[in-house]
């Protein structure tokens, strides 16, 4: 148990984002978005880092907009970025996989959702199985919203629930009844929106068993296709409103693993598949697809069955993925627009991958995906001695001593009782990792 303290990364990506640097900017990334392989799948991803209000919990990047006009003028600036990739990329790539994250992407006013699903559509060529997602806070779904979202060729929602009890949701500044979330979703199956998933959380403050146990129960009660169930990353050195969260009524470490097995029990008994770390879905769902023939995948939504070969992060605050390396767009508003309006990219900071960062990062998904990796395969697949992993093997020998990972014939498996620690096991091969450890959150 004293492994649920340890702070480890969520590992959606490797090297992490605290890792990126300013050595890698937009002339890096023009290039490699230049180079990009003709028949290379895109992923496309829009953020809008805009709420009406600030949950105290929020971890995302994000603000709060009281009034439209800071969210059009986003949007406008988000259409010229978009412009500014396609002229490097080249239009009618193939897009396999488009999803619009934040923040709140509906605050968008519907012309300007509807002008920029319409530049997409211009820009790229879609492909004919499109998962076309986006993220909805559930106090904001309409009938009317709904019918917007099939308009614009939405294929699945994301719904964050959180927690259902009243004093959770009062301490965690967040009033969302019940009956509220239950509207939401009868509204998107109204429309014929039915590929619905919910975030659901644990570890905030007044969570007992009891209200875990109702929380996952109704929230399986709806049939969301997919739950993807987060431990509160409590930063308040990061995020300073998470201030107004009472730390003494925080559940511990040991009550957190608790709660994460409760729920996960709670949700198997339902008939959901737990997929990696911490997502749930339904037999048939495309995740658990994925998961059974190994094509699972994590990003920074999480686990995902996005096949693509690059994604392209819009927005400020956007990470990219290519096959170089990552970027990662300026986080604050004035630079991302200030980059956009003098028609540059607007990169703050990235990360090239060295051959040993490829060979980690291949580890590290394997094990936070499958639970498992074939260490020596890896080190061929590569090209790189088997010695570059000495400091992991160091690394590794207690978590081995204590269950945590077994070790036969050149493969790793985290065993079924360990899973929970998979971010314990994966840390072992994150060259990186010393000197940030205390800054990131509890591994369960
Ligand atoms: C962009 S929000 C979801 C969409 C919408 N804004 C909403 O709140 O309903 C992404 C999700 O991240 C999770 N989240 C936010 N802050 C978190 C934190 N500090 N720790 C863990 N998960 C967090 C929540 O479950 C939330 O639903
Ligand atoms: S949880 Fe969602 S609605 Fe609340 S502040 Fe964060 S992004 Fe906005």
């Amino acid at each position: 148990m004293a492994y649920a303290a340890h702070n480890v990364p969520r590992y959606t990506s490797y090297p992490t984002a605290p890792h990126f640097s300013e050595a890698v900017g937009a002339k890096q990334y023009g290039s490699w978005l230049d180079s990009v392989a003709p028949e290379a799948t895109i992923s496309l991803y829009l953020h809008i880092p805009f709420c009406r209000s600030i949950c105290h919990y929020c971890g995302c990047h994000t603000k709060a907009a009281l009034r439209d006009q800071p969210v059009t003028e986003y949007a406008a600036r988000l259409a010229r970025e978009l412009d500014i990739v396609l002229r490097h990329i080249g239009p009618g790539r193939r897009l396999v996989h488009l999803h619009w994250g934040g923040g709140t992407p509906n605050i968008l006013p519907e012309g300007e959702f509807l002008e920029l699903v319409d530049r997409i559509h211009d820009g790229f060529a879609l492909s004919e199985r499109l998962e076309h997602a986006i993220e909805l806070d559930p106090r904001t779904v309409t009938p009317r919203l709904a019918a917007l979202l099939v308009q614009a060729g939405i294929t699945r929602v994301n719904l964050g629930v959180q927690d259902f009890n009243p004093e959770v949701q009062l301490a965690i500044g967040r009033w969302q009844p019940y009956g509220q979330v239950v509207e939401a979703v009868s509204h998107l199956r109204a429309a014929g929106i039915d590929r619905i998933g919910f975030d659901l959380m644990y570890g905030l403050p007044h969570q007992g068993e009891r209200e875990i146990v109702l929380n996952a129960a109704r929230a399986a009660g709806l049939w969301p296709q997919r739950l993807a169930v987060f431990g509160y990353a409590h930063v308040p050195w990061m995020k300073k409103h998470q201030r107004r969260i009472d730390a003494a009524a925080l559940p511990g470490a040991v009550e957190r693993v608790r709660q994460a097995e409760t729920i996960g029990r709670t949700l198997l008994g339902a008939g959901y598949r737990r997929i990696g770390l911490d997502h749930f879905a339904l037999p048939g769902d495309d995740l658990a697809a994925a998961a059974d023939n190994g094509r699972l995948r994590r990003n920074f939504q999480g686990y995902t069955a996005d096949p693509a070969d690059i994604l392209v992060g819009i927005g400020a605050s956007a990470i990219s993925r290519l096959p170089q390396g990552y970027v990662q767009n300026a986080v604050d508003l004035g630079g991302w627009g200030r980059k956009i309006g003098s028609g540059q990219l607007p990169t703050a900071r990235g990360r090239g991958l060295s051959p040993e960062d490829r060979l980690r990062a291949e580890i590290i998904e394997g094990l936070m995906c499958q639970f498992e990796t074939d260490l020596e395969g890896a080190c061929r697949r590569h090209g790189l001695p088997r010695e570059s992993l000495d400091d992991a093997e160091k690394a590794l020998a207690p978590l081995v001593r204590d269950g945590l990972a077994r070790s036969t014939g050149g493969k790793l498996r985290i065993p079924e009782a360990a899973r929970p620690f998979a971010r314990v096991v994966a840390a072992a091969f994150d060259g990186y990792l010393a000197p940030a450890a205390d800054r990131h959150s509890a591994a369960v």
